[in-house]
């Protein structure tokens, strides 16, 4: 449809009719305006597969059985892979799956900044580094709406706990925010030219994000150059005339008086007391309708899409295998050698945990999960046994959401009311469930004895990793600190696997596993991957998209900062989250940021800079060879950091600013070229209010982790350059 139609349409259009198109007439749905063959617009969560179908009006599942789907890795499970083909490819089934389930927006992805390890929904993003988050976000986003379907990237901005998240007010400088907690943002906009943002519940500098001036009018809009729609998020509206004047297009609740809202009645009364131009309306229902009109929604031939596609399966299979991180591996444990009659033991709850269905607005009716202790079963096979011992019972509070709770009024019912930021579905441990933990642990050490190897599968579960609630500690629940202590004395052969979608507390036994390997929420074929690492059909090729602490005080954001702070919070760790923090100032860590081990070994060797910058552009092409020297194919993920030898502001000592995942036969050599333009070398300079890179020394430092630099060379710029925010 020609824009010239579109202005055309808008102008038959009644007051009441636009006010309709840009609000919630359903849970997930505007309204059509059949007459003029406008449709509504159908949105559906979320990022880790498109979400069972509710009722229209209230929050109950409709109990559909065709609405199961593919169950797709977290974003953090992708964010591990560090795997640009694998981001696309995954995007391209949610956006397909989408479709296939008849809508036109997924509410994906999530890309908020790991700020605090204990920030509930970190599942649902992409780790700490802005640079990762940046370059995975893009081909996921082309991938979701090559299907004609509309992606919806969250939350914008700062959105970075769940403790008050409908009203904290965040404090964070200028430059923390432009160098970490936008670029995300900015990149999906303008790289991934995603068609719709969603509005942050929190607020901003004393103003609600989803209608928060300068986030939306100024940057999103004046300084990125947006044209696709803002959607709030689910009750994140709290004034008409902000929501008017300041760049929200579409409101959405989670509440069933959809005449109530702030942009129904209210704004269409604003409009007739001549408080808003109608010209405001226009311009938002324009968004609305060049969105679909983008997604062929109001005439051409649109895709069709499908879901619970079979090939589709192999590809997500792939994700969860690239996904899992091997952390340690004393004497070669791993991969597992079976022999005849040998006994694996498995322990842990999250052994035999189906995952899907948890998390808050993330939850998928999967078509199927695989679960760990499958997954071992699977690739074991039948030469040896596979015994289960639970180890801890994880539904101690009875609150997990699962299957069972899938028939009931979802949770978000009542994720508006106060005591909803706290702990709405989540109970108490009572002695009883100690007791039984108690015995569970001890048969499991008991087993454990007995056992040639034994596969230890704990961590996180959705009872933690959730919409709504933060952690409150690092530490394991459950008293698994205690059972992973007993576990390594009765059979030191013991594997540890943490499932998990955050970084968790592991000081208590580390230094004493021989083994640890992380994985994520990784999906319906999860517990496959898991099992075709753990006996070495899979070469691990997984790396930390964030950094594992080693105790929840020497976590910036808890220090320096605050987390999660009381009704505001002050980001006062500034830019040195992460490893910036912990590597600038010598902090000891677990793990760092980028590492992860393979079964093979690689040479990372012949840095090379081919071409330096010119007075006009800083144009710099590195190339580096890659050989893997071991005897098995494997993944080596090549990370280049800048760091700046120029002292006019406080930097972090290395800053991601590339990578390349190279696959590798036995013995094979590849030689890898990487550009670096001017912005690899910026800061974001608060007088200048841009990006800034001052002429000076630099030095470009490759390696396989931010611990783990190999090679190094040394660039001078000679101009200072700008490059705008
Ligand atoms: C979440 C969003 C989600 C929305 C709709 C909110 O609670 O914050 O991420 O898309 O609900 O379910």
């Amino acid at each position: 449809m020609t824009k010239e139609k579109i202005e055309e349409l808008i102008k038959e259009l009644t007051l009441v009719e636009k006010i309709d198109m840009i609000h919630g007439n359903e849970l997930f749905r505007t309204k059509a305006v059949e007459r003029l063959g406008i449709p509504a617009l159908t949105t559906s969560d979320g990022p880790m597969g498109v979400r069972q179908d509710y009722e229209k009006t209230k929050w109950l599942p409709m109990g559909f059985t065709n609405d199961k789907t593919s169950y797709l890795p977290s974003n953090t499970a992708l964010a591990a892979t560090w795997n640009i083909n694998l981001a696309f490819e995954t995007g391209n089934i949610l956006g397909k799956e989408a479709r296939g389930r008849g809508k036109d927006m997924i509410l994906a992805p999530g890309i908020n900044l790991q700020r605090s390890p204990l920030c509930g929904r970190n599942f649902e993003y992409m780790g700490e580094d802005p640079y990762l988050v940046s370059e995975l976000v893009v081909p996921l986003i082309k991938g979701i709406e090559k299907n004609d379907v509309s992606s919806c990237v969250k939350h914008f901005a700062v959105n970075n706990q769940e403790t008050k998240r409908l009203s904290v007010d965040v404090t964070v400088s200028d430059r923390a925010l432009h160098e970490l907690y936008l670029p995300g943002f900015k990149a999906a906009v303008q790289k991934g030219e995603a068609k719709a943002i969603m509005g942050a519940y929190n607020k901003f500098r004393g103003q609600h994000c989803c209608h928060n001036d300068l986030l939306l009018n100024k940057i999103l809009r004046e300084e990125w150059g947006f044209d696709g729609v803002v959607v709030s998020d689910w009750g994140g509206v709290h004034d008409t005339l902000e929501a008017a004047f300041h760049g929200l297009d579409i409101e959405m609740s989670v509440t069933d008086d959809f005449d109530h809202y702030f942009m129904a009645n209210a704004l269409k009364l604003a409009v007739e007391e001549g408080k808003v131009e109608e010209s405001v309306i226009d311009e938002k229902v324009r968004r609305v309708l060049s969105v679909m009109n983008r997604l062929n929604m109001l005439d051409g031939e649109r895709k069709p899409g499908s879901y619970n596609n079979i090939l589709d399966r192999e590809k997500l299979l792939q994700v969860a295998r690239e996904s899992v991180v091997l952390l340690k591996n004393d004497n070669h444990l791993l991969p597992l050698k079976t022999k005849k009659g040998m006994k694996i033991l498995v322990v842990g709850d999250n052994a035999n945990r189906t995952q899907a269905t948890g998390g808050g607005s993330a939850e998928i009716k999967a078509l199927y999960e695989i679960t760990p202790l499958l997954g071992i079963a699977m690739e074991a096979g039948g030469n040896v046994t596979v015994t289960y011992e639970q180890g801890y019972d994880a539904n101690t509070s009875g609150n997990i959401w699962d299957e069972e709770h899938q028939e009931k009024e979802s949770w978000q019912a009542v994720s508006l009311e106060e005591s909803a930021d706290k702990s709405n579905y989540h109970g108490t441990v009572t002695e009883e469930m100690e007791t039984k933990n108690k015995e569970l642990a001890v048969r499991a050490v008991e087993a454990a004895k007995k056992a040639d190897v034994v596969i230890y599968v704990g961590g996180l579960n959705h009872e933690h990793d959730t919409e709504g609630k933060d952690r409150e500690e690092l530490t394991l629940p459950y008293n698994q600190d205690e059972l992973i202590n007993h576990l390594l004395i009765a059979n030191p052969n013991t594997v540890i696997v943490m499932l998990t979608g955050s970084p968790v507390g592991m000081n208590q036994w580390i230094h004493k596993a021989k083994t640890l390997v992380y994985s994520w929420y990784a999906g319906m074929e999860g517990g496959h991957a898991l099992g075709e690492i753990l006996f070495g059909k899979v070469n691990p090729s997984g790396k930390l998209p964030e950094t594992l602490p080693i105790s929840i005080e020497t976590v910036p954001s808890h220090t320096l900062g605050e987390f999660p702070g009381g009704d505001s919070v002050n980001y006062g760790e500034g830019v040195f989250v992460g490893y910036r923090y912990y590597d600038t100032y010598h902090v000891p860590t677990l793990f760092s940021f980028g590492y992860g081990m393979s079964y093979t070994s690689f040479d990372i060797k012949n840095l090379k800079i081919i071409n330096n910058s010119d007075i006009e552009n800083v144009n710099i092409t590195i190339s580096v060879e890659a050989t893997n020297a071991g005897k098995m194919p494997g993944a080596e993920t090549i990370q280049v950091y800048i760091h700046s030898h120029n002292n006019s502001v406080i930097r972090p000592d290395k800053e991601l600013r590339a990578f390349h995942k190279v696959f590798l036969k036995e013995g094979e050599t590849q030689s890898v070229l990487i550009s670096l333009d001017a912005s690899a070398f910026t800061y974001f300079d608060e007088e200048k209010d841009c990006f800034f890179a001052e002429k000076g020394t630099y030095s470009i430092l490759v390696g396989n982790c931010v611990s783990n630099i190999i090679l190094s060379e040394k660039i001078e710029l000679k101009e200072d350059y700008t490059v705008s925010k």
